[in-house]
């Protein structure tokens, strides 16, 4: 319990949501709150640009800047927030699955006007494999959105969690008025570009005293109070317990561009987000009080020098305290390693550090050693769980256009898809390479940093599959004829685990009624027999 302070005082998060709904805005806003950054426009810089959807020369700018936008860490009200980044683009999602098993709570941001969206669907879906607690941000209230009755149902049945209001809309678009704190009672009258200091707060204990009609006018009063009478009577106080364990979320309406809404919910935020929680092992759960250090890698990002195949690895810390300089053992190669130039992230500058504690994500320079799932410790064999590798929705042969470089291809397509953002398959009794993705961007982005890297020159063939789905059986011989059987559609993963290439959801639905013997999964753990 030597770093009891330290924990207390970290809450580890990301922000997320389906590309536009306003993260970056979010996020910037957050900055600014924390003194991180001093103009608006500063994060916008890591957005991966909307028009240039398959120019992946772009990509390649902004790789850099998305390694120091990665973590951003500030102190607000004497609590150290690390903001974990996430891409925008959906191409990129499997990097952010990634990122959300390295924190503690998400913010889930939904845009007003266009309610639940493909990505929100998804990321909740990771989110609730983990029972992540999550805030839920209502944003682009200035604009005319859907009812605030029907965007809520509409969230709770999509997204299968239940909502807690703790801010409630005074009308939207032209006519928004403001937001009514249900937690506070006091009522926060909008204004555009609002600045961290100047809200304008009305303290209301009683919604039934006439200052409300003069606020926002006797129609939207009398409707604030029947709206706040029902929600209070059905609500009533946040239970927080059900918050920490994924199954309630909290709500808050507002509109990111103009910081209206977001200090009510940083200010709850840092109130009740959990800090660093204990995470699952293959022995047993670490809490972050343990006063051994252990930590996984969850993310590895390119350097931006195509002659130096540098990395960085980013290391969540889950326990004890992470030193420069001193040996901690990496448990799948089996061998002591230290770092002697680690870095922390505070908003846009990287600095080296001497320490880091539970909560805190740190930057390792790597040539080669990390895969994603890696486990540092003090000694302890053992390797964390639930980092998952997700079935991937795109599927390509590798073609190899230059025979004389066919090695260096070999160890660019092995330690490309180290990274996380592909996964490679072989045929099953074959050779033939496979390059699964979550999105066609990751294919040109492969291809050019195969010749740019190691001169390998490939190019890629569609290949019919819409799933991969990791299989296994309690009987061998029933995995060994299905694999027989079907072996056009099998594949091995990078860590020899067999997996079915299914062409549609027909195809898998039937073999899965055919084969009651044989487990479809759509996830793999990363390493799991890597001790
Ligand atoms: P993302 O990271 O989730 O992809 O979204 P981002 O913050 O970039 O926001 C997407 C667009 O929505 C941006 O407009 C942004 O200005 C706008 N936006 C964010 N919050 C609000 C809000 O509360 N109200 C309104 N009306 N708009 C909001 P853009 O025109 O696409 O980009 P830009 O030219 O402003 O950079």
């Amino acid at each position: 319990m030597k770093y009891n302070n330290e924990i207390h005082k970290r809450r580890t998060f990301a922000i997320i949501s389906h590309p536009d709904a306003g993260k970056t805005t979010l996020t910037e806003k957050f900055l600014l709150f924390g003194g991180a950054i001093q103009t608006a426009g500063a994060v916008k810089s890591n957005k991966i640009k909307k028009h240039a959807t398959s120019d992946f020369m772009e990509i390649e700018r902004q790789r850099g800047i998305s390694v120091a936008t990665s973590v951003m860490s500030f102190e607000y009200k004497n609590t150290l927030i690390n903001l974990l980044d996430t891409p925008g683009h959906k191409d990129f999602a499997e990097d952010t699955y990634r990122t959300l098993t390295a924190v503690d709570s998400v913010i889930l941001v939904v845009d007003s006007v266009n309610g639940v969206e493909e990505q929100t669907r998804r990321l909740m879906e990771v989110c609730r494999m983990r029972d992540t607690p999550v805030i839920v941000f209502i944003n682009k209230m200035d604009r005319d959105g859907k009812n605030r009755f029907d965007l809520l149902e509409e969230i709770e049945k999509e997204l299968n969690i239940s909502l807690h209001p703790m801010t409630w809309p005074i009308n939207s678009g032209k006519d928004f008025k403001g937001v009514y704190n249900l937690h506070d009672k006091n009522l926060l009258l909008f204004t555009a570009n609002t600045k961290a200091t100047d809200e304008d707060t009305v303290s209301i204990s009683d919604l039934s005293l006439p200052v409300l009609d003069e606020k926002i006018g006797e129609k939207d009063a009398a409707i604030l109070r029947e709206d706040a009478e029902l929600l209070e009577g059905v609500y009533g106080e946040l239970p927080v317990p059900d918050y920490l364990s994924g199954k309630v979320a909290p709500v808050f309406f507002g509109s990111a561009i103009n910081n209206f809404g977001v200090k009510e919910m940083l200010d709850t935020f840092i109130r009740i987000a959990p800090v660093p929680r204990p995470r699952p092992t293959s022995v047993r759960d670490i809490p972050p009080t343990d006063d051994k250090f252990s930590g996984f890698i969850f993310k590895i990002h390119a350097n931006l020098d195509p002659k130096h195949r540098d990395r960085i690895a980013f290391l969540r810390v889950c326990s004890g305290k992470f030193e420069r300089n001193k040996y901690f053992h990496h448990v799948r190669l089996d061998k002591d390693v230290r770092f002697s130039n680690p870095y922390t992230f505070m908003a846009r500058d990287k600095d080296v550090i001497e320490e880091a504690f539970p909560g805190d994500v740190v930057g390792l320079f790597d040539t080669g050693n990390f895969k994603i799932g890696d486990t540092l410790t003090e000694g302890e064999n053992f390797f964390f769980t639930g980092i998952p590798s997700f079935s991937p929705e795109i599927f390509k042969e590798v073609i190899n256009k230059d025979p004389m470089k066919t090695k260096q291809l070999e160890k660019g397509l092995l330690q490309l898809t180290d990274e996380g953002v592909a996964q490679l398959f072989t045929q099953f009794g074959g050779n033939k390479k496979i390059i699964g993705c979550v999105g066609d961007l990751q294919f040109e982005v492969i291809q050019y940093r195969l010749l740019q890297e190691y001169g390998a020159s490939c190019e890629f063939r569609a290949m019919p599959y819409y799933k991969a789905c990791w299989i296994t059986s309690a009987d061998p011989k029933k995995l060994d004829d299905f694999t027989r059987f079907k072996s056009n559609n099998i594949a091995t993963d990078k860590d020899g685990h067999l997996v079915y290439l299914a062409q549609s959801e027909w195809f898998l639905n039937t073999e899965r009624s055919n084969n009651p013997d044989i487990e479809f999964h759509f996830t793999s753990e990363i390493h799991k027999e890597a001790v």
